[in-house]
């Protein structure tokens, strides 16, 4: 298993490139289930979530093929052709692997009547249940059952357009139940829904296939259509990748100029890092994290919440950076139960944390010193990394493969900012 070696104490300067949205790709990539045409999915990171959807979208009978399209040679250009649906079983060796997998059934049941998706996996964070997905395919029509790990939905006559409140606004039941209900019949209103910009990246590329969709706040209404088309569609810059860049120029103190990303929907995490005293400017195109002397870095108080709130998968990473403020900060976690196994590891590393309940109380400032850690989930193993470059000596960071889940060419675009940083395989 590969690590990751870090020697702390270097600012990061100079320029960094944002990459494609992780979270938005995938159900992008999902939305190719719903023609028979062929989808170009431009601006698509290069991550092990990404080839581990490519496989699942395989086995159902996708013909993809990756197309170099940028000369940094970073992003990539992906045509998926799933003109005939050979199989409508999505196994558990790769659904087991991602939670955004399970997206595929709601597409499959709308085109094929059936579908048979085994129980999703993705990182420890918590129980993750999919009860709001499947209340929802419930109420489009489909009779649903678990057997043997895996859900079956079925739906003969077809999915049929009804209103479903979703009793949280999940990320994930509202793309899987948007792309349900663009080929039910009829018209679907969905209440409660998450409004993340992802969500909205999704709805972008749906429209332009030629699904309906009208969106009134947190209320999404769509018209079921026959068929959609196959497009071209370039997906949103990595909104969790800038602010992890901002978090890390923040902490060592650097002067970074984030490119390619769009600072006005991480408008409260930038916010809050002014509020602790770092310069940052929102620039065209861009951040910029200004010579932060910031020697008052201010403690905050922050609770993780669906967009426009405070992302949870930013919450880690601003948790390494809390470790620097003078005075106590808190943090409390409200999307997930159980999305504090950085804590450990930070500790390890000379941080004062403790857990109570839902909250982090994080007593700063506190000097950090390189450890050997073990990453547990992508964002966990990143807020590790952050952490390692103002640390003094050597971090090494074990199991990085949760970090090449989520975060493209993380060594290398740090190191072009001047941390010294690399893989050990
Ligand atoms: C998405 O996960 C993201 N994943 C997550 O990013 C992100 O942390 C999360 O949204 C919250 O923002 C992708 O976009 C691929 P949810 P998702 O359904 O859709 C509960 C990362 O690091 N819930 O909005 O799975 C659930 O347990 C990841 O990139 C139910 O109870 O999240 C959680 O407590 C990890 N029943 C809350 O809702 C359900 O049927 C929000 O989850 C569905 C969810």
């Amino acid at each position: 298993m590969d690590k990751i070696r870090i020697i702390g104490g270097n600012r990061l300067n100079g320029k960094v490139s944002i990459s494609g949205s992780k979270n938005s790709s995938l159900p992008i990539m999902i939305s190719s289930i719903l023609t028979d045409d062929v989808m170009h999915i431009h601006n698509v990171p290069k991550l092990t979530d990404i080839k581990t959807l490519i496989l699942i979208l395989e086995e159902l009978g996708a013909t993809i093929n990756e197309i170099k399209a940028k000369k940094d040679d970073l992003c990539e250009s992906i045509a998926i052709n799933i003109a005939n649906i050979d199989n409508t079983t999505a196994g558990y060796e790769n659904v087991s692997k991602m939670r955004a997998s399970f997206l595929v059934i709601g597409p499959l049941l709308a085109r094929e009547g059936y579908a048979r998706v085994s129980m999703p996996g993705g990182c420890a964070i918590g129980t993750r249940p999919v009860d709001i997905h499947l209340n929802g395919l419930k109420a489009l029509g489909a009779d649903i059952k678990v057997e043997k790990g895996f859900v079956i939905a079925e739906a003969k006559q077809g999915l049929k357009g009804n209103h479903i409140r979703l009793e949280k606004p999940s990320v994930g039941a509202t793309q899987n139940l948007i792309m349900a209900s663009t080929l039910a019949k009829g018209e679907t209103k969905i209440s409660n829904t998450s409004i993340e910009p992802e969500v909205f990246d999704l709805i972008y590329c749906l429209r332009k296939m030629g699904a309906k969709i009208e969106i009134n706040k947190k209320n999404i209404h769509i018209e079921g259509q026959e068929k959609l088309q196959g497009v071209s569609h370039s997906v949103m810059s990595d909104r969790i990748e800038a602010a992890t860049f901002a978090v890390a120029a923040c902490i060592t103190k650097g002067n970074l100029t984030i490119e390619g990303c769009d600072s006005s929907i991480l408008d409260l995490p930038l916010h809050l890092l002014r509020n602790i005293g770092f310069q940052v400017q929102d620039i065209d195109n861009g951040i910029h994290i200004g010579d932060s002397l910031a020697d008052e870095i201010k403690p905050i108080e922050l609770v993780t919440e669906p967009y426009p709130g405070f992302p949870t998968d930013l919450q880690a990473q601003f948790m390494a950076l809390l470790t620097q403020a003078n005075g106590v900060s808190i943090i409390n976690e409200r999307i997930f139960e159980n999305r504090f196994m950085h804590v450990q590891e930070l500790v390890r590393m000379g941080a004062d944390i403790h857990l109570d309940g839902d909250k982090a109380v994080i007593n700063g400032k506190t000097g950090l010193v390189g450890a050997q850690v073990m990453a547990t989930d992508l964002r966990a193993s990143v807020s590790l990394v952050i952490a390692a470059l103002c640390a003094e000596g050597e971090t090494i960071i074990n199991r990085v493969y949760h970090l090449d889940r989520g975060f493209e060419n993380l060594e290398k675009k740090l190191s072009n900012c001047g941390a010294v940083i690399e893989r050990i395989r």
